[in-house]
Parts: C-alpha cells; sequence; structure tokens
C-alpha cells in the first residue's frame, strides 16, 4: 500500500512555465513509516519563490531574433552592429566582448571600434557621424562610461535616432515619454521581457525603483507607467527607501554598491516580486543588491545574479539591433 500526501505552498497559476517552475522549486521530500507498516508518506512542501532565469528568457528572444535575422538577410538586409569602447575599462571591455559574442550567435555582423582613452570629444564625434552615414551599419553602441574629458549626453545625442540601439537619444528619450517609443534603452526592456514572460500583470501594481538613471530607472519609470503600473522611483537622497519597499507589490533594485546598500528581506513584504539589476564585485564575488537566497525565501518571484537581468541586456541589444536594421 503507497499512501501519498503531497502538499504544497504554491499561489500562482500552473501554467507550462509555472509547471517548470513547480519542479524545480526546492522542496522537502519526507517519508514516514507508519507502525508497523512499511508505508512511505511523501510530502512536498514548496519552500521558495520562483526563479526568474534570465538565461532561459534571453535563450528564448535570441530564438527570435535569429529567425528575424535570416528573415532580414532574404531581403538583402545585413543587419549590423557598431560598438564604441573608449579606454581600458575592464568591466566594459568584458561587456563588449559579451555583446559581439551574442551577435555572432544570432548572426548579427558587428564593428569593433576600440579607440584611446586620451580621444577628443571632437574626435569621437567624427567617427559618430562616420557611423551614421554609412549605410551597411545599423546600429551604434557608446559603451558607458566614458572617460573623464568626453560627456554623455553630447557623444550619445551625436548617433542617428535610427541607430540608437541604446535608446539613449533625446529623440528616443522623448518618443518614449509620448508612448511612442522605437528604440528603448536594453536593460529596461529586458526587464519587461522577464515580467511577460511569466505573465506578471503589471496594471494597478505598486512598484518601487530604486534607481534613476538615464540607461534604467527613467526609461523603466516610463515602460512601467505605461502599462498602468503606479511607480515611486527612489535614489541616494530619498529618505525612507525601507518603508516604501514594504509597501511595493515589486521592487526593482539597481544601485550596484553591496558596500552602501542591500535589499534584505525584512525591506519586502510577503510575496513580492524583487528584480536586481545590479551588478558589481563583493568580496571577490560578482553580486547584486540582494542576497538571492534569503530574497527568494519571502518573494513570489525574483531574479539571481549572474543570470538575471545581464544576460536580457545583451539579448534586448540584439533586438534593438534588427529593430533598427528593418527601420533602415
Ligand atoms: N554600460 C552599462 N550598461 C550599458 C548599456 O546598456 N549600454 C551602454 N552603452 N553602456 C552601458
Amino acid at each position: 500500500m503507497f499512501y501519498l500526501n503531497i502538499r504544497y505552498h504554491y499561489k500562482h497559476d500552473i501554467t507550462p512555465i509555472g509547471l517548470h517552475n513547480f519542479f524545480t522549486q526546492i522542496f522537502k521530500f519526507r517519508t514516514s513509516i507508519f507502525q508497523g507498516l512499511n508505508i512511505y508518506k511523501p510530502e512536498i512542501i514548496l519552500m521558495t519563490g520562483i526563479k526568474i532565469d534570465g538565461k532561459e528568457i534571453a535563450q528564448t528572444v535570441k530564438d527570435r531574433v535569429k529567425k528575424a535575422v535570416e528573415e532580414l538577410k532574404k531581403q538583402g538586409i545585413n543587419p549590423c552592429l557598431a560598438t564604441i569602447l573608449v579606454g581600458d575599462n575592464q568591466a566594459s571591455a568584458t561587456y563588449v566582448k559579451n555583446k559581439h559574442k551574442a551577435c555572432e550567435e544570432v548572426g548579427i555582423i558587428t564593428k569593433d571600434y576600440k579607440l584611446s582613452s586620451g580621444i577628443t570629444q571632437f574626435e569621437l564625434n567624427k567617427i559618430i557621424v562616420e557611423l551614421n552615414n554609412d549605410k551597411s551599419i545599423h546600429g551604434i553602441l557608446v559603451q558607458l562610461p566614458l572617460p573623464n574629458q568626453l560627456d554623455e549626453f553630447v557623444t550619445t545625442s551625436r548617433i542617428s535616432p535610427l541607430k540608437d540601439v541604446d535608446g539613449l537619444t533625446p529623440h528616443n528619450v522623448g518618443l518614449l515619454a509620448m508612448k511612442k517609443a522605437v528604440l528603448v534603452a536594453c536593460t529596461p526592456l529586458g526587464v519587461m521581457e522577464m515580467f511577460d514572460y511569466h505573465n506578471i500583470e503589471l496594471e494597478g501594481k505598486n512598484i518601487v525603483l530604486i534607481n534613476r538613471s538615464n540607461l534604467i530607472g527613467k526609461p523603466l519609470y516610463h515602460l512601467l507607467l505605461a502599462r498602468n503600473a503606479t511607480v515611486i522611483t527612489c535614489h541616494s537622497k530619498t529618505k525612507n527607501i525601507k518603508e516604501l519597499c514594504q509597501l511595493a507589490d515589486i521592487v526593482i533594485t539597481a544601485v550596484g554598491d553591496r558596500s552602501k546598500f542591500t535589499l534584505t528581506p525584512d525591506m519586502i513584504k510577503k510575496d513580492a516580486i524583487v528584480i536586481d539589476v545590479a551588478i558589481s564585485k563583493y568580496k571577490e564575488k560578482l553580486v547584486g543588491d540582494i542576497d538571492y537566497d534569503q530574497i527568494i525565501q519571502k518573494a513570489s518571484y525574483a531574479t539571481p545574479v549572474p543570470g538575471g537581468v545581464g544576460p536580457m541586456t545583451v539579448a534586448m541589444l540584439l533586438k534593438n539591433t534588427i529593430t533598427a536594421a528593418s527601420l533602415s
């Protein structure tokens, strides 16, 4: 005789993704032997929320992009991304290398401009204008941050809005604010893709954003607002971050300095959704703003670092390059 008692603490619809996560969650499998009888009584208790797996979701985006690249090639368009890396910032060099590798995987051609750290604004602008005028190039990305003598606004504003795969030009930022966006910053787009992949409803949700940068906080604010969420943007001068987070259905954090800030479980409400956009080195490890293993005990969904938002940024760059190529 076999007695099966499966208990599960799971409050979400069992969609195919939910089902997958259901079986991949940590569970307790308890056996007990009834008095005198060899009867197993397994008990499955789900202990944690659901991991939002950036690698898995990014792969689905890459698969779609790969097909789009094939279609564009049939029409005689060979999608091409030009990257500009100024100076010898090691982290930036690694990011750019990863972007090239991902392009290669999906059939996007890349042009790699590695410029000396001493380049002047005038010289950099001239290169950007040449790339704007080059019909074989569809996307232009200037890796940030730039050395001190170069101005990020002056530099990114030079990029043609039609080739602006980072969504940083005033034109594209304006379109986003008017809900008419074509090219949007990659990391915010990646976060939206994660919500959609898991069918997470945003309308009416209270969302706290801990970042106000041009690349993350501001574009995310507009994307979330356009989906009828109520969005609060926090920053270094916000006085009551903990209290605001405790009220949030979703917390999106992108501080990136663990010596100054960690989003701890006591700062979120039960079953909140936590998206960790940060990545930095802390105590010789790559970390985000959260301790994933702790947060996932309380959150309904959370992203790990690495393997969370990072792969999504790269995947959405590929998507934006295809969008730019189809505009050409
Ligand atoms: N530096 C860090 N993230 C990014 C990004 O998404 N785009 C660019 N251009 N630079 C970055």
